[in-house]
This record gives C-alpha cells, sequence and structure tokens, in this order.
C-alpha cells in the first residue's frame, strides 16, 4: 500500500473534524497519530482550559509550538499530527509545517462548526458571551493561514470516512503518496 511521503498535518478550525479524520487516517495506515492538544494536557497534567485560565493563551501558544517541534523536527517518518485550530497562527509553526509536513486544511461551513463546537464546552475561547460572533471573528483572522495548506479538503460532510476518501485522493493526485 502507498503511504505518505511526509508528516501528515491536519489544520482548521475547532470542530473541523482534525481528531477523528486523524484517528482514521493513522488506522488506515498504521502510523502514529500525534493529538498536539492531547500531547499538551499530557505532558502538563493539565486540561487545555486550565492552562489558558493559568497562563493566557500566548503560554499556551509556546506549549504547542514545542510539542509541534518535537515531533516534526524527529524525522520524515509517516505520521498523523492533529494541531488545535490556533496553532499555524504561530508563525514558528506555520513555517515549520511549511517545511517538514504536508498539510491538510478540514474546511467546514461556519453553522456546521458553530453546532459541532456547541456540544461540548471544553473550548476556552468559545466561553464568552457570544460564541457564534467570536467562531466567525476566529475564521476571518485565520482563513489565510488555513488556505495556505497543501490540500484543502471540505470536511462538513458528518461521515469522517467521506472526508478520509477526499483527503487520500487529493494526495494521490498532488504526488504525495509513494
Ligand atoms: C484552539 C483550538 C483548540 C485548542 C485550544 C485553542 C483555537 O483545539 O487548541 O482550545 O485557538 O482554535 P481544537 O481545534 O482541537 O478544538
Amino acid at each position: 500500500m502507498k503511504i505518505f511521503v511526509k508528516p501528515l498535518v491536519l489544520i482548521g478550525m475547532m470542530g473541523s473534524g482534525k481528531s477523528h479524520v486523524g484517528k482514521l487516517l493513522s488506522q488506515k495506515y498504521h502510523v502514529p497519530l500525534y493529538d498536539i492538544d492531547a500531547l499538551i494536557e499530557e505532558r502538563q497534567k493539565k486540561k487545555i482550559a486550565e492552562i489558558f485560565e493559568k497562563f493566557g493563551e500566548a503560554y499556551f501558544r509556546e506549549l504547542e509550538f514545542v510539542e509541534i517541534e518535537r515531533v516534526l523536527s524527529a524525522g520524515n517518518e509517516p505520521c498523523v499530527l492533529s494541531l488545535g485550530g490556533g496553532a499555524v497562527t504561530t508563525p514558528k509553526v506555520l513555517d515549520l509545517v511549511k517545511n517538514k509536513a504536508v498539510s491538510v486544511w478540514l474546511d467546514v461551513d461556519i453553522d456546521v462548526l458553530f453546532e459541532r463546537t456547541q456540544r461540548n464546552k471544553d473550548r476556552p475561547l468559545l466561553l464568552c458571551e457570544n460564541p457564534k460572533e467570536r467562531l466567525e471573528n476566529l475564521l476571518r483572522n485565520r482563513i489565510h493561514l488555513y488556505s495556505q495548506a497543501d490540500i484543502r479538503a471540505d470536511s462538513s460532510e458528518s461521515d469522517p470516512h467521506v472526508v478520509l476518501d477526499a483527503i487520500e485522493k487529493a494526495l494521490y493526485e498532488r504526488g504525495f503518496m509513494a
């Protein structure tokens, strides 16, 4: 079976399905999955919300960078990384992703994102009076970063297998499988 030639990095907004699709990709290709939020929580022994609350967003962004760098500097072995939605707002993270990985933006309609992110309340950036407006603003400010990904996959579809198929098709078409 062919496999992606570099680590595969999933980017996109909260609720875009990165963790879920990441899991499917890693299972199908028998490669490790690095869920960066989960790795941070494990290493810090704290929930993301607690890190934001106690130390602030800038501190969290640095932890995020360190964790992503740790994985991407380990070599070119095929693996899947699922990044938190705001990771690429850190310029050195975006540089790393561009230099070391194939990036896939899971693009989702804003109404679907809102609906999905309302199902649980563990996202500190959405704990505000108007989470829909906050989500729209975040997307507006980030779309120019997400759109720099090598591949854009529509992830509005609720079945992650459909998203997986679209990603694989794009990877083959773009010559990222060998
Ligand atoms: C964030 C997204 C979250 C998490 C943190 C900040 C963001 O990850 O990293 O709450 O800035 O969009 P998910 O995209 O996995 O929800």
